[in-house]
């Protein structure tokens, strides 16, 4: 070969290699892969442009020692690395690390290192060679994937995507996608095979609902849509409630994310309607109102369950009706009065025993051998049943819940039951309560009235009596005033008056405490006499219509009218400015009813309803004490009504 051939050939050489190094530059910037040469005993490592440009450096701006690499490393992968590069120096071959490395302004690339160490024709590792890859993007990538990997798997929301159809075709006709186990669980279809089929024929009637419409909104106009409290029809559990939200996706397509919020749902829902009967018994509502009440509330909350409440006698022995509207009346009438004992269905062994009786299966439960017929006419299957304890242990009666079906309680059924016994405890002890003070302050009351008769009793007939004497001395005086006796018996004519009077005001003051009236001719009388003197007083006409044919009222009951009577005139007195009364005293069946009115000026709204009125709260009291009420208020065109009603019109 001529030398200037020779030449051209180094120099197109030269050129290949160059334009080969540049290439690899090149390649190396675009996959962000750099190399590394290390001549063994070297003081320093060979690193490519990319390297340098790997660890946030200029390229070939620094030296680049064994100690300053070790410098970049984080601190965690150092020993691993070293261990690696010693390895490959005793045994040559590939090595392969991870590593991790901080640039100058402190970031942190992840590094994927490949090398190799080479050796000379006597088999010592001479060089190593390595090529580094930054992987910081990728692995954030592949981080992020299991991260959402794990979500999807895991979560507790059910997710599917529907496509949707090109419109005027309806929703229904949208294919789902894609899904998670939560969603299948959640709406009880299965939906792993299930990509490609349409909402209508997965979820009918969800298609033709609520969620139907929902999907297509958000296909329509691309707005996030929610509905709070969605019933999956076609669930395979029925009664559960789920959160659902539906977004679009791109493609043409709707997510729709599911929370089942049932559990989250129901105990709000208990808790409400605890409340609601807590409300009614702060306001002190009929039992039988408050316990229906509370029956409709839990059979709402647990369907297809019918409720039942019953109530143990005073002895503790037999079984009441309390609530069941959901039952027939037929069956509450043959468990009315029925004995407790050791089997005695689920409630009267639950009293029985003081504790809970689950009866998954009637038909087959030994427990119900006696009423199995009964409980067969009326197609039950299942009844659980607690007793109602009262907060000083003794049984108040039962709470339970009945089936069609043979069926057996969850944690939630048991929970729900307990939380129900506990608010009819809570209203059965209120009522006791009730009746206990009642029965007290008739008592009292009864008391009062015969310490009144009593002293009036006394003030009538002992001081009448030693009045009258004192009169007919003073009579005895004047016949025989002799001398001064004009003056004399001036003097006893003026105490003779004075004597009257006193003998009059004994009287009254002995009739106001307990008019003989009362008791010895009874109400009617006693009003008339009271109205009469009321007559006198004011000059107020005062009318008692009062019709009541056969037994007189009992003492309690004549009483209490009686006195209401005179609070109500004393307040017209008062307060009225009326030009007349009109009283009347009637009997309505086994009730007695006393209305009074004036055409005064009439009591105003806040007047009768405060609780500071006494008089009012005592007459009020009075009704309630015998277990019937009492309404005051205006009335049209004007004037004041005070009415009564109570039980028990005769007696003794
Ligand atoms: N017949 C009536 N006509 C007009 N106002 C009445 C009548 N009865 C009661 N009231 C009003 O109701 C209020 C409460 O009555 P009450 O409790 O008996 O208290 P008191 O008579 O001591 O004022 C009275 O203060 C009065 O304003
Ligand atoms: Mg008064």
């Amino acid at each position: 070969m001529l030398k200037g051939q020779r030449r051209t050939v180094e120099r197109v050489m030269r050129g290949a290699l160059s334009a080969l190094e540049q290439q690899l530059a090149a390649e190396q910037q675009l996959t962000h892969i750099g190399s590394w040469e290390w001549v063994v005993g070297g003081e320093t490592v060979q690193w490519s442009d990319e390297l340098f440009r790997i660890y946030g450096l200029e390229p070939q701006s620094r030296p680049i020692t064994f100690d300053f690499f070790l410098s970049c490393l984080h601190a965690d992968d150092r020993a691993a690395v070293q261990g690696q590069v010693a390895r490959a120096l005793q045994h040559g071959g590939r090595f392969h690390y991870p590593e991790r490395v901080f640039r100058p302004d402190g970031s942190m690339r992840e590094l994927d290192t490949v090398g190799e160490a080479r050796r000379d024709e006597q088999g010592r590792v001479v060089r190593l060679i390595g090529t580094c890859r930054d992987v910081t993007e990728e692995r954030q990538r592949e981080r992020a994937i299991q991260l959402y990997g794990d979500v999807v798997r895991n979560v507790q929301i059910g997710l599917t995507v529907w496509r949707m159809p090109a419109p005027p075709v309806e929703v229904g006709a949208a294919t789902l996608v894609t899904s998670n186990l939560a969603a299948e669980q959640a709406t009880g279809v299965a939906l792993a095979d299930a990509a490609g089929r349409t909402l209508a024929e997965l979820f009918p009637s969800a298609a033709a609902g609520a969620l139907g419409k929902l999907i297509a909104d958000v296909a329509r106009d691309g707005a996030v849509r929610q509905l709070e409290a969605y019933r999956w029809g076609d669930a395979a559990a029925p009664g559960r409630s789920f959160a659902v939200k539906a977004f679009p996706v791109p493609g043409d397509s709707v997510g729709v994310a599911l929370e089942d919020v049932s559990a989250a749902l129901r105990a709000r829902h208990i808790q409400e309607a605890e409340q609601s009967v807590l409300e009614m018994i702060a306001a002190g509502a009929p039992l039988p109102e408050l316990l229906d009440r509370l029956v409709l509330h839990i059979e709402e909350l647990a369907p297809p369950a019918i409720a039942s409440i019953l109530l143990l006698d005073a002895e503790g022995k037999h079984v009441l009706h309390g609530a069941a509207p959901g039952l027939p009346a037929q069956y509450n009438d043959a468990i009315h009065g029925a004995a407790i004992g050791p089997r005695a269905g689920s409630c009267g062994t639950a009293a029985y025993r003081g504790e809970q009786v689950i009866v998954t299966d009637i038909e087959l439960d030994p427990l119900w051998a006696d009423y199995r017929d009964l409980a067969r006419s009326i197609g039950v299957r299942a009844c659980w049943s607690r007793p109602i304890i009262a907060s000083d242990g003794r049984v108040l009666g039962t709470f339970a819940l009945y089936y069609r079906e043979p069926r057996e309680p969850t944690a939630a059924d048991l929970e729900l039951i307990a939380r129900a016994g506990h608010v009819a405890g809570l209203a059965i002890q209120r009522r006791q309560l009730d009746d206990q003070l009642r029965a007290l302050s008739v008592r009292i009351e009864a008391a009062r009235e015969d310490e009144r008769s009593g002293i009036a009793r006394e003030i009538h007939d002992v001081l009448g009596q030693e009045l009258t004497v004192v009169k007919l001395d003073l009579a005895w005086i004047a016949r025989r005033a002799y001398g001064d006796g004009e003056a004399i018996r001036a003097k006893v004519t003026d105490l003779t008056a004075a004597v009257d009077r006193i003998i009059q005001t004994v009287r009254r003051i002995s009739a106001e405490l307990r008019p003989g009236e009362l008791d010895d001719l009874g109400l009617v009388p006693a009003l008339e006499w009271q109205a009469f003197e009321f007559e006198k007083r004011t000059g107020v006409p005062c009318r008692v219509v009062a019709r009541l044919e056969g037994a007189r009222p009992a003492r309690p009951i004549a009483t209490a009218l009686f006195r209401i009577f005179q609070e109500t005139l004393t307040n017209i007195t008062r307060h009225a400015e009326a030009s007349r009364v009109d009283v009347v005293l009637r009997r309505d069946g086994d009730h007695l009813q006393l209305e009074v009115r004036d055409d005064g000026k009439g009591i105003s709204v806040e007047a009768a309803r405060s609780p500071s009125a006494i008089g009012l709260l005592g007459i009020r009291e009075r009704a309630r004490a015998l277990g019937g009420t009492a309404h005051i208020g205006p009335i049209a065109p004007r004037g004041t009504q005070v009415s009564v009603d109570v039980p028990g019109g005769g007696g003794p």
